[in-house]
């Protein structure tokens, strides 16, 4: 179990290991988009990862080539659609913005 806290709204909610990001999130009551329905082609699940990075899923190519044509990501950027949720609590800031696809 984790406990995701989402910024900037400070919503938290209490996840199983395995639970993608996207889900957890979209759980809390947030408006995550997913505009690639999850396939890690798009941008609108690009959030921060404030704390908890060692606790999500590796970064895989395909997430990693597609954070790379994503204007303002960071190192703390991830697609939420492809980060697995682990044992330790995390902390993500939900970014707001979608060049749209
Ligand atoms: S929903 Fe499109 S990359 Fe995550």
């Amino acid at each position: 179990m984790a406990v995701v806290t989402i910024l900037p709204s400070n919503k938290t909610i209490t996840v199983d290991a395995g639970t993608l990001l996207s889900a957890a999130i979209i759980a809390a009551g947030e408006p995550l988009k997913l505009k690639c329905e999850g396939k890690g082609e798009c941008d609108t699940c690009h959030v921060f990862v404030h704390e908890g990075r060692k606790s999500l899923s590796k970064l895989q190519r395909k997430e990693n080539e597609q954070l790379d044509t994503i204007v303002g990501v960071g190192s703390k950027s991830r697609l939420a659609c492809q980060a697995t949720i682990g044992d330790e609590n995390v902390t993500v800031e939900l970014l707001g913005f979608s060049s749209g696809l």
